[in-house]
């Protein structure tokens, strides 16, 4: 996977995206939004947002921020923005989850709603979700991971190798994606059609900005 495979990709599906994986997804993106239990004034930042699928959904009081690399599937999530007066989104911007233009600690919640499998690198994703959310704030994924050793998971890897076509990976492991992300999971919850997708809950554990210096400040 690369960006410019991935843009291909979604410029191809934009049109169509609602269609095909509007109803399908749906539950896990409101499971998500559920489990953020999200409080008046709160910061949120979702990446790879797409056309917006999951915008309505959040509530009334909070500061929704989007971004995606496709310009396609942006298009579509603010032509739903206008159309459905969410004014809890302040802003649907152009960029890459990997390399995002925010500053550290901008965000108190950051939310990846299947996009881990879509991005050419996903531990730098999570790297970047840390990043720009507050020490203790809260990461969220929810993706569909590789079911290694059934049926349906040898399918997968069959078709891995038309990732590039499909723009997304069907065998990225859940464990090796949380190994490598060194995500600190709270919560593993199955969602969707066969609980074949998962929702991962889990605390952003960098250190306060500062923390080190502290502790490396001598006593006098
Ligand atoms: C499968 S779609 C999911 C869209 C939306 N989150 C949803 O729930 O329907 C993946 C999205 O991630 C976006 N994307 C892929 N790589 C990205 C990157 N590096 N930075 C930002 N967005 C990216 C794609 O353009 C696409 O809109």
């Amino acid at each position: 996977m690369d960006i410019d495979a991935i843009r291909k990709a979604y410029r191809r599906y934009a049109r169509r995206y609602d269609f095909y994986f509007g109803a399908l997804l749906q539950p896990g993106r409101r499971a998500v939004i559920a489990h953020m239990r999200c409080r008046a004034g709160e910061r949120i930042l979702e990446v790879g947002v797409g056309t917006g699928l999951s915008l309505p959904l959040y509530p009334p009081h909070v500061q929704v921020t989007g971004i995606d690399i496709s310009p396609e599937m942006l298009t579509r999530a603010k032509a739903r923005r206008e159309r459905e007066r969410l004014r809890q989104v302040v802003a649907l911007e152009q960029m890459d989850a990997e390399h995002m233009l925010f500053a550290d600690d901008s965000f108190d919640k950051v939310v990846a709603m299947y996009v881990a499998s879509v991005v050419p690198h996903p531990a730098r994703l999570v790297d970047e979700m840390r990043r720009v959310c507050r020490p203790d704030g809260d990461l969220y994924v929810v993706n569909h991971f590789h079911h290694g050793g059934t049926l349906v998971g040898r399918l997968e890897r069959r078709i891995a190798p038309l990732s590039r076509l499909m723009g997304f990976r069907p065998d990225l492991s859940c464990d090796d994606f949380i190994r490598d992300s060194r995500l600190e999971v709270i919560e593993r919850i199955p969602v969707n059609l066969f609980g074949y997708w998962t929702l991962l809950r889990a605390r952003n554990n960098k250190p306060a900005a500062g923390a080190n210096d502290r502790h490396q400040t001598p006593r006098v």
